[in-house]
């Protein structure tokens, strides 16, 4: 059989296969881009954190420290009637516009976090094993850091199909072109081989895990690391096809 090598390829032809290369390298850095526009505000911190990418696909409940602390008792000498203040002032949505209202009087959060824990949470408290260093409440840009519970519900399975079903196509059809165009290269057949091979891998790992993960949220990081791997490995072959269709050749 002959086998179809680029490198034999007229000039014209080479021209145009370069060119579709940097085509698809452009839109995998669009891809990229898109990813973290699309996926960085979900934990309301700049950066996509896993904890972003686990609210997409699995969703986030977190309770707010501040409300676990009060809820399992502490600190125990708290009155009752002042952990119910302060407890549905954290339920409440207002926790920055009432954090200090000066209409609530001795009853505003601020008054209460004071009264009732400054003692060992402020920076300088000798009381509390030097918590007040660790976990400050003296300000509200201490407080607020713990104040927020975080409910963030995953992508609609509608829009989960709908891209997969764009993905799934799109991706598996581009693969397998530049999975032919790696393996009519010079490189290592085993390099050849491999990286089409970890391409195919990543990708079926990576979109049966958006649906997988639903249900599990310790299906992310592998998602996580599939996507890479897809990544990696078809970025790595686009330029591997890019450098055999102009390097020289030996004969
Ligand atoms: C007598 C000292 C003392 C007082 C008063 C006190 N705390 Fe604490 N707090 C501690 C210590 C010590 C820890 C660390 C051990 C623990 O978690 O129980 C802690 C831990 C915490 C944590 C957990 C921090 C984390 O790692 O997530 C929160 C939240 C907290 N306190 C909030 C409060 C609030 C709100 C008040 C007032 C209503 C308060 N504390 C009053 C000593 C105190």
């Amino acid at each position: 059989m002959n086998e179809l090598r680029l490198r034999d390829l007229a000039f014209g032809a080479r021209l145009a296969l370069t060119l579709f290369v940097a085509v698809l390298a452009i839109g995998f850095g669009a891809s990229a881009y898109h990813l973290r526009e699309h996926h960085q505000n979900r934990d309301e911190q700049p950066g996509v954190s896993l904890e972003d990418i686990t609210g997409a696909y699995h969703g986030v409940n977190t309770t707010a420290p501040l409300v676990s602390a009060l809820e399992r008792q502490h600190p125990p000498e708290l009155l009752e009637g002042e952990r119910e203040l302060l407890l549905k002032w954290l339920r409440s949505g207002r926790i920055v516009e009432d954090y200090d209202n000066f209409d609530l009087g001795d009853a505003a959060p601020d008054q209460l976090l004071r009264k009732s824990c400054l003692e060992c949470h402020a920076r300088n408290s000798t009381k509390g094993d030097g918590i007040g260093a660790k976990v400050p409440l003296e300000y509200f840009d201490d407080v607020k850091k713990l104040a927020f519970s975080k409910s963030v519900a995953p992508v609609p399975l509608k829009v989960l199909a709908a891209s997969t079903h764009t993905h799934a196509l799109a991706l598996a059809s581009m693969s397998i072109v530049i999975g032919f165009l790696l393996l009519a290269t010079r490189w290592p057949k085993a390099l050849r081989d491999g990286l089409f091979a970890l391409a195919g891998l990543g990708l079926l790992v990576d979109l049966a895990c958006w649906w997988l993960a639903r249900s599990s949220a310790a299906l992310v990081p592998l998602l996580i690391g599939a996507g890479a791997l897809y990544a990696g490995a078809t970025l790595l072959s686009l330029a591997l096809v890019a450098l055999d269709l102009w390097w020289p050749r030996r004969d």
